[in-house]
């Protein structure tokens, strides 16, 4: 635990936390994406799904837990490493690459908030009900399908969705660079690998809204 505390304290250390971290979220992502996209098929097959999940009881608590530390560690370590570059180079410098770097990691991190104000109005709305009315216990596919009647939800999920694709990419990008994968003969398959999977997942996620939007729920 001393040594995890240890690591915690170097940049390295907060590095190597938010690509565990966001590869943990990736995961999740990858299988909600798969099982939402099931309401193309029939609606009630996301209500089994649902179903299903709550019947794991505590399992399904601890699950919960474990990707709720994740979403606090991956944004606790992206502010200290924010903290921490603005200390070390407080002067801005005029030079080209490092405002290529500074707008990719400024669209990390307005798109990373934004992603976390979108999760906390995601689960209000879909999970609790708070913020949708008419919201039934158990009935997830309908439940989507009425939150999606609402046109500036719908098109408020696709932005969150393209933040989510961009924030996603460069994600996976800089993991991989965190872990060592970075020799230039893999560069290619990491950027098609870091493309594809941000594509599949926003983009899969997009369609539901996306759908709504043209009319396919109603
Ligand atoms: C268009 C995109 C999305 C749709 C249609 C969607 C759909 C849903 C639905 C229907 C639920 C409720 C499930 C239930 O009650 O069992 C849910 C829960 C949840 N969603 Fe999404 N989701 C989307 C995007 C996202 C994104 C991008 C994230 C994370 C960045 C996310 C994270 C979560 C979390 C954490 C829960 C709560 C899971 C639980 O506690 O059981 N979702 N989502």
């Amino acid at each position: 635990m001393n040594r995890l505390f240890a690591l915690w304290g170097t940049t390295v250390g907060k590095k190597v936390a938010m690509a565990a971290t966001g590869i943990v979220m990736i995961l999740f992502l990858i299988s909600h994406m798969i099982s939402n996209v099931l309401i193309f098929r029939n609606p009630e097959h996301l209500d089994s799904y649902a179903a299903l999940l709550r019947s794991l009881g505590p399992a399904l608590w601890v699950a919960r837990a474990g990707l709720l530390a994740c979403v606090l560690i991956h944004i606790a370590a992206a502010w200290q490493l924010t903290m921490l570059a603005r200390r070390a180079r407080p002067i801005t410098y005029a030079h080209h690459e490092y405002r290529v770097a500074t707008y990719a990691s400024r669209t990390m991190r307005w798109g990373g908030v934004l992603l976390f104000v979108f999760i906390v109005f995601h689960i209000l709305h879909f999970t609790t009900g708070t913020l949708l009315p008419g919201w039934q216990d158990g009935r997830v596919g309908d439940n989507v399908k009425l939150g999606f009647q609402s046109v500036p939800v719908a098109i408020f999920y696709l932005v969150a969705m393209l933040f989510l694709g961009l924030h996603f990419s460069h994600g996976i990008w800089s993991a991989f660079q965190t872990l060592g994968l970075n020799h230039p003969s893999y560069n290619r398959s990491r950027r098609l690998l870091a493309w594809g999977l941000a594509l599949a997942v926003a983009g899969g996620l997009a369609t539901i809204p996306a759908a709504a939007l043209l009319g396919y729920f109603k």
